[in-house]
């Protein structure tokens, strides 16, 4: 009989998701039904976005109490019963927190396993990571020269490659990110321009330095304070894209709103927000061009690998204490 090894929620967090909220076990899995597959899951995307899903309501998927914790991942089939998909196909989708994965052939998605380790598609070409930074980009945020661009959650999976393209499209790059370490990766590894360590420096001060005139683009993941200090240093027509909050997500019954936003009358600026879903159109060509840059080499996003999947209740806490510098994943290997 084959089994999982699966990550259930038994604790809705108060607070930080921490390790306690989690119950990992083995589970005996059924035989396979007509048209489904069975996927041993290599790679377990970890997301911001999945500490929303543990509230029990909101905007996202939910997970009940007792539930496999919903989270996107790239492993192989092992066995199928579905026409056309072969064993040993390299496949992505919502796997789930677990390591076997049963679910019908119509939910998953082939990938290619030559453009690198199966880890990419989570990544770079994840759809809520490179593809999301390129929507939010190059559909919403539409930065150029002449920009000032400011990117939030910088040194994160999002932040890293929305930071990374509004340089390509020719736009001034400044970072915000927790810790002298993770500025200077920004600068030094990824080509942006400067960076502001929210840790340690006056955020407020540091942009009116380095954004004398104002910032023109502002791409935001982590709202609160530092959306404040952005706010209060727009430039005059300046586009505030809101990609995420993730420093509400803990308490989401108490969320706090900016209290600089009249800056956006007063600069005649807008803001804006937008989920990757939202433009389905676009997955394809983000798709294609961001592989492309992984070809080339001109893309970078490391990796942070918490290594078995009995360290995934451990991985929402240290990516929101900013453990991770670019995309963070649980491996099943132990
Ligand atoms: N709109 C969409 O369709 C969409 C899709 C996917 C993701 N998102 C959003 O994109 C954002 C990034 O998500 P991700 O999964 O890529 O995570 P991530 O950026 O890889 O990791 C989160 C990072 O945020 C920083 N952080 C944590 N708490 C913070 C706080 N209170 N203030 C400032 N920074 C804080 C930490 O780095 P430091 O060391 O710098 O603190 C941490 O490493 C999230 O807001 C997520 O919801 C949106």
């Amino acid at each position: 009989m084959t089994t999982t090894r699966r990550v259930a929620l038994i604790r809705r967090p108060t607070g930080q998701a921490t390790p306690d909220c989690f119950e990992v076990g083995d589970v005996e899995l059924c035989p396979l039904e007509p048209g489904e597959v069975r996927v041993a899951v290599e790679f377990i995307s970890v997301d911001a976005g999945t500490r929303t899903m543990l509230r029990g309501e909101g905007f996202h998927m939910q997970v009940g109490i007792g539930e496999t914790i919903r989270a996107g991942g790239v492993g192989r089939i092992i066995e199928s019963t579905a026409d056309d998909w072969e064993v040993g196909q390299a496949v992505i989708g919502g796997l789930g927190a677990q390591t076997v994965s049963t679910l019908p052939a119509s939910e998953i998605r082939r990938v290619d396993d030559t453009l690198g380790p199966l880890s990419l598609h989570l990544g770079v070409l994840g759809g809520s990571t490179g593809v999301t930074a390129w929507i939010g980009v190059r559909e919403v945020a539409k930065p150029g020269p002449g920009d000032d661009f400011v990117v939030s959650a910088a040194a994160g999976a999002v932040g890293s490659i929305a930071g990374q393209i509004a340089k390509r499209d020719g736009a001034r790059v400044i970072g915000i990110a927790g810790g002298a370490h993770k500025t200077t990766h920004l600068v030094e590894t990824l080509g942006f321009d400067a960076a502001i360590d929210y840790k340690n420096d006056d955020v407020n001060a540091k942009l009116r330095e380095l954004c004398p005139d104002g910032v023109t683009v502002f791409y935001d993941n982590v709202g609160g304070p530092i959306l404040d200090a952005v706010l209060d240093n727009l430039a005059m027509r300046a586009r505030v894209v809101i990609c995420g909050a993730l420093s509400q997500y803990d308490d989401m019954d108490n969320v706090t709103g900016p209290s600089m936003y009249l800056r956006l009358a007063e600069r005649q600026s807008c803001m804006e927000g937008f989920a990757y879903f939202h433009f389905p159109q676009s997955f394809r060509p983000a798709t294609e061009e961001l592989a492309e840059w992984v070809a080339d080499g001109s893309i970078v996003l490391p990796e942070t690998v918490l290594e078995g999947i009995d360290r995934y209740p451990e991985a929402l806490q240290f990516m929101f204490e900013g453990g991770n510098t670019g995309k963070l994943l649980v491996s099943t290997m132990r």
